[in-house]
């Protein structure tokens, strides 16, 4: 019998990669992912634990669930994910109509525990491994536009950022067979994608060691992340490549030398600061101080004038002072970051922070802390959009413009979105071509241009 799965994602890109692993291991086990939860016979929440606010979001709507379940007799429902590994049985408790509970390194006993939760049993596995890459499953694509894909390179996290639950949550950090990555890039290519997004937590810090034959002399070769850019770059030479996230205690500049030697890996960094006070990312534990960072920034600039940097960055960890928060204000003025992600400061079970230090901003303070950064950062962007007015830029359409029908949006290697009209002289853009554009017009959000030239697949 043909059996109906629903996958929702939260959190970061990760978990969408993961979603599309999981799909994939249902697919052999008969489950034919749909695109809404009313269709299924097995709903599966997967959830993050990042911040206080995504953990709410996803317990409201599991309790959306029961309406669905009280309506589709035999609907199970699975929750997967950090907040799976995080809370674990407690889940089960807490919310009744939930029949299981998986962490992100128990994906391959999907089919066993679902056998279970058949008999009318709820099933829990929140193991995590130290080896479990998921490397050889060729993920199943959802939701996807056809042109763009997430490659997930590494799992795990062994950095100790005070704030983050996501080491509690993931694990210990491991890397997935370099050979692996490579024939999914191809294998993409191959099915007419045009772009890719490498994963990571912490891809700077990516190593797999190529181990030789059994019995040969040969020595184990290490591939480094810069070695895996350059590897994926020469193997897919008409396909655009992006990754996510380095850590800037960890990048290099072998990492910025690759990326400037090669025209199809785009010209982008999302390098997350997370506060322009030292003495901030002292006690967040980050491994850098402003200094650093700044002297990252102008390797980046040296190597790649034109790449665009974007960031993190968190309002009102615990001991941030107006001094501390004014110094944010300033990094954002002083980087002209691109885009930012902005958050407050939200305490995490178990963290180091939550065991180490008060959590003494108040609430109201954060939020206008947060204010400020939001506005500042809205100026740095508008000022740095507004660089790119009377460029000529490569866009890759990935769809049509949400606003307008008779726009299309996509990208350009900068990681901006670029608006053009959707027809040119009778030409309609679709979706995964690449064309040259005239930036006529900028926001704090996004370029619009006019079409100059369609290109041909030649982007290296
Ligand atoms: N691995 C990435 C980030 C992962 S989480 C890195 O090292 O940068 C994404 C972002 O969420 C972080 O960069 C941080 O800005 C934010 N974040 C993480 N924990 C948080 C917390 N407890 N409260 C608020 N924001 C948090
Ligand atoms: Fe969290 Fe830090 Fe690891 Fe990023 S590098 S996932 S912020 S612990
Ligand atoms: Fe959230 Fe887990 Fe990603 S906590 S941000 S889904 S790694």
């Amino acid at each position: 019998m043909d059996k109906k799965v629903y996958i929702e994602s939260y959190g970061c890109q990760m978990n969408v990669s993961d979603s599309e692993v999981v799909a994939s291991i249902l697919a052999k086990d008969g489950y034919t992912a749909v695109n809404s939860a009313e269709e299924a016979d097995l709903v599966l929440l997967n959830t993050c634990s990042i911040r206080e606010k995504a953990e709410y979001t996803v317990l409201q709507r599991i309790n959306e669930m029961n309406n669905l379940k009280a309506r589709k007799k035999g609907l199970k429902v699975g929750v997967l994910g950090c907040m799976a590994e995080r809370m674990r049985e407690d889940l089960l408790e807490k919310k009744k109509v939930v029949d299981l509970v998986v962490g992100p390194d128990a994906y391959r006993t999907l089919p066993e525990l679902l056998e279970q939760v058949g008999t009318g049993q709820k099933a829990v596995n929140v193991l995590l491994s130290r080896e479990e890459t998921y490397g050889e499953i060729v993920p199943v694509r959802l939701d996807t536009n056809g042109v763009t894909a997430f490659v997930t390179i590494m799992r795990g996290c062994d950095n100790m950022c005070a704030f983050c639950v996501v080491p509690f949550t993931r694990g210990r950090e491991r890397s997935r067979d370099a050979h692996s990555i490579v024939d999914e890039c191809r294998d993409l290519v191959a099915k007419g994608y045009k772009e890719v997004t490498l994963l990571g937590q912490n891809v700077d810090s990516y190593k797999w060691q190529q181990k030789p034959p059994v019995g040969s002399e040969e020595i184990a070769s290490v591939v480094d992340f810069a070695d895996l850019l350059e590897m994926v770059a020469v193997a897919c030479p008409i396909l655009r490549i992006r990754y996510s996230t380095s850590h800037p205690k960890d990048m290099t500049d072998k990492v910025l030398e690759v990326m400037a030697r090669y025209d199809n890996i785009c010209k982008y960094i999302h390098l997350p600061v997370q506060s322009g006070s030292s003495e901030v990312l002292k006690r967040m534990n980050r491994g850098y101080d402003r200094a650093w960072y700044m002297e990252r920034m102008a390797s980046i600039r040296i190597h790649m004038p034109t790449c665009a940097i974007s960031t993190d960055i968190i309002a009102g960890f615990c001991g941030e002072t107006e001094e501390d928060h004014s110094q944010t204000l300033s990094i954002i003025d002083e980087v002209g970051f691109d885009m930012a992600f902005m958050f407050k400061y939200s305490e995490r079970p178990k963290t180091l922070a939550s065991r180490k230090y008060a959590d003494d901003v108040p609430e109201e303070v954060k939020g206008r802390r947060l204010q400020e950064v939001i506005d500042a950062q809205r100026k740095a962007s508008s000022r740095r959009l507004a660089t790119y007015v009377g460029q000529e830029h490569e866009v890759l359409i990935e769809g049509v413009s949400k606003r307008s029908t008779e726009h299309v949006y996509g990208r350009n290697s900068q990681n901006s979105i670029v608006i053009v009209p959707r027809y040119a002289e009778g030409v309609e853009l679709m979706p995964g071509v690449i064309v040259r554009v005239a930036i006529e017009h900028s926001t704090a959000g996004s370029l619009k241009g006019r079409l100059l030239a369609m290109i041909e697949q030649q982007i290296a």
